[in-house]
């Protein structure tokens, strides 16, 4: 079998075999089969999709390519979450400890940043000592003993993924709907997961664009999961505009400490009460969803989740009294972009402002390249609120002075103000289990 027809016949539509999808992964992570073969093969199904038995195959040669977890270990029934990328999205790190506080086990592993999106990781990676690869018997202790654990994709787990996710980060190829499908069931079933709740996201700051595609792509994983005996449910939530205020890791962990102790933005808290009741629902802890937000709002209100967030920051390395404090780095290249006239925020693109803390600093250029963690995008208005004239819309944190200056140009006309308000669309379109 020979790589170079394999990307011949998908570039010409057609579909692969299960033996040619195992041979192009089990080449891939071998090194026998290059970056610039596997790019362009990405690009092929890019542009000619998978079929749902090929899209099931090649998830499941990507979750075979490296070690299974065994989680028995940690008892109950163990649930993951996961997103399908957004703008602003740390949702993980305000779930995990509302829902390891509600009693129901967290072993999460996640990815850095994708595109113009930001992951977890890369957020957790700006709280100074915090240690994101843990040994396989570290991580298991650590849920046993608190309930809560996240850590990057550990040595030998899902190592097509590893491999595929970086490649795709770099080579236009993300926004593909078998490629989210494969690469993020695959995590999920080689993490061991008996239930997955899966934030699937749409709107201009997704990589899904359309409501309808996102749909396709839920409909995928929950198809995947349940072929593959795992209770999958879907949430579609709305990425038009950025989640929460905070667009950058430093300053997304300091709006998580903020929302830990009852002062997060509705939309944030929303988003996690709707995933995270879902998780203590699939993890049998609670009879629905309505009980599940009860016992998750009642974490945050009696400082049970801020406790097990900070106990959780300790326990792998990081410095929880410098979140406590805000000492976390932030650059001092930072300017305000203000309103020119008092009025309603309008709605704005959420993948520009992605794009725009890309630029500062926060997102990567190439596979290897290094981010600044204390770079970003701090909304200080967001749509539908009132600006007067003179007051700071955006606040713009930038890596040097170049970068500053190239943010100044393309936030310059990123937002705008009207005389009426907006209207904004609901933020939970629906649930596909
Ligand atoms: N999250 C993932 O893990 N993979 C993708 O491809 C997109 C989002």
């Amino acid at each position: 079998m020979r790589m170079t027809d394999l990307i011949v016949k998908k570039r010409d539509g057609e579909s692969l075999s299960k033996k040619e999808i195992r041979f192009i992964i089990k080449g891939y992570v071998q090194g026998d089969i290059p970056d610039y073969q596997m790019s362009a093969w990405a690009m092929a199904v890019y542009f000619r999709g998978m079929s749902l038995e090929e899209t099931a195959e090649l998830t499941l040669a990507m979750a075979n390519s490296g070690d299974q977890l065994d989680l028995s270990a940690i008892g109950g029934r163990f649930v993951d979450k996961h997103s399908t990328g957004g703008v602003g999205d740390k949702a993980t790190l305000l779930i995990g400890p509302m829902v390891a506080a509600c009693g129901v086990p967290v072993a999460k592993m996640s990815g850095r940043g994708l595109g113009h999106t930001g992951g977890t990781i890369d957020k957790l990676s700006s709280i100074p000592g915090f240690r994101v690869e843990l040994t396989q018997e570290e991580f298991l202790t650590q849920v046993k003993k608190i309930g809560l654990s996240v850590i990057a994709q550990t040595g030998n787990l899902v190592p097509a993924d590893k491999k595929l996710y970086a490649l795709r980060d770099v080579t236009g190829t993300v926004s593909s709907i078998p490629l989210i499908a494969s690469s993020v069931m695959s995590k999920k079933i080689a993490a061991g997961a008996q239930g997955i709740v899966l934030d699937v996201k749409y709107g201009s700051g997704a990589f899904m664009k359309t409501v309808e595609d996102a749909r396709i792509l839920a409909r995928t994983m929950v198809d995947i999961g349940k072929a593959l005996g795992r209770q999958t449910i879907a949430v579609l939530s709305n990425m038009n505009q950025p989640l929460g205020r905070a667009v950058g890791n430093s300053l997304e962990v300091l709006e998580v400490a903020d929302a830990l102790q009852g002062k997060g933005p509705d939309d944030l808290m929303k988003v996690c009460l709707e995933l995270g009741a879902w998780m203590l629902v699939a993890g049998d802890s609670v009879p629905n969803v309505g009980a599940g937000k009860k016992c998750l709002l009642h974490s945050i209100e009696s400082g049970a989740a801020w406790n097990k967030f900070l106990t959780f920051l300790t326990e792998q390395g990081g410095d929880a009294q410098a979140v406590i404090d805000r000492r976390l780095k932030l650059t001092p290249w930072n300017l305000p972009i203000l309103a020119h006239q008092s009025g309603y925020v309008q709605p704005f693109d959420a993948q520009k402002i992605g794009i725009l803390a890309m630029t500062l600093g926060a997102g990567r250029t190439t596979k290897d390249s290094p981010i600044d963690l204390g770079t970003g995008v701090l909304l200080v208005k967001k749509a539908g609120e009132w600006v007067e004239a003179g007051e700071p819309l955006l606040q713009l944190y930038g890596s040097d002075k170049e970068k500053l200056a190239e943010g100044l140009l393309l936030a310059k006309d990123l937002v705008s103000v009207g005389n009426e308000a907006p209207e904004l669309p609901s933020l939970i379109e629906e649930v596909i289990q």
